[in-house]
């Protein structure tokens, strides 16, 4: 196994993986696979944006030293699953508003102490703020035309000052009227005008198709 980015994503055989929190369980049907003493979960890029991003180059990894991450439009937990492994000993805060995927999230959560799942809308982070406010890393993944001025409402409530986002942009939801790149720049240009500084943006494909992977720092 290489490492591929610190901490916590390794590559083996051309694929992508993150060491299982939890040895001997899949999350999804997953590949486990075993080197030396440590189990790892395959880490997918058709299942995941997180990973799509890595196999993609995007070169920033605001995962160091980090001890609390927001996570919104967590779903069943596909992607909170990583992030879990990735930061054994942070809490991550996972917000979800369908109870449906909230009920598959609920039970990510019984087996990783690490997940705590909160079953809400995320244009409404003054409903969670207090619990899960103050955080070094804001993750968001969730198809809304409003996805750029929601990222800004959390980092106003919830980010602590320099602390990163990573946006996965989905343009199609934004408009299809404009062409995905077209989108990316009012995108940008909106997140920079509200206080955030673009570090770096990878389009997903092939994996998730019209999707930008962007990361940025809070400044405001
Ligand atoms: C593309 S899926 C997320 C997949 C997940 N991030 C993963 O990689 O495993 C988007 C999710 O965002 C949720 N969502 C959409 N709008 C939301 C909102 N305003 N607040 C909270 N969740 C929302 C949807 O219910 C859906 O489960």
């Amino acid at each position: 196994m290489e490492l591929v980015r610190s901490p916590g994503v390794y590559r083996a055989g051309g694929f992508l993986y993150t060491p299982n929190l939890l040895p001997g369980t899949r999350v999804y049907g997953e590949e486990l696979r075993t080197e030396g003493e440590i189990e790892y979960r395959r880490f997918d890029p058709d299942r995941s944006k997180l990973a799509a991003w890595v196999q993609n180059g995007g070169r920033t990894w605001p995962f160091q030293r980090v001890q609390r991450v927001l996570y919104l439009g967590a779903s069943h937990g596909t992607t909170v699953s990583h992030v879990s492994d990735i930061l054994p000993r942070a809490h991550i805060y996972a917000v979800e508003k369908s109870p449906r995927a909230f009920a598959g999230l609920l039970n990510l959560a019984q087996a990783r102490d690490n997940v705590f799942p909160i079953l809400a809308d995320a244009q409404l982070p003054e409903r969670y703020r207090a619990r899960a406010g103050d955080v070094d890393l804001i993750y968001q993944d969730l198809a809304q035309r409003n996805q750029t001025s929601i990222l800004v409402e959390n980092a106003r409530a919830c980010l602590k000052p320099h602390g990163f986002a990573l946006l996965q942009l989905k343009t199609r939801s934004v408009t299809q009227t404009r062409s995905p790149r077209a989108v990316l720049q009012g995108a940008t240009d909106e997140l920079e005008r509200d206080g955030f500084r673009v570090r770096e943006v990878v389009d997903l494909a092939p994996f998730s198709r019209d999707h930008f992977g962007l990361a940025l720092q809070w400044e405001a």
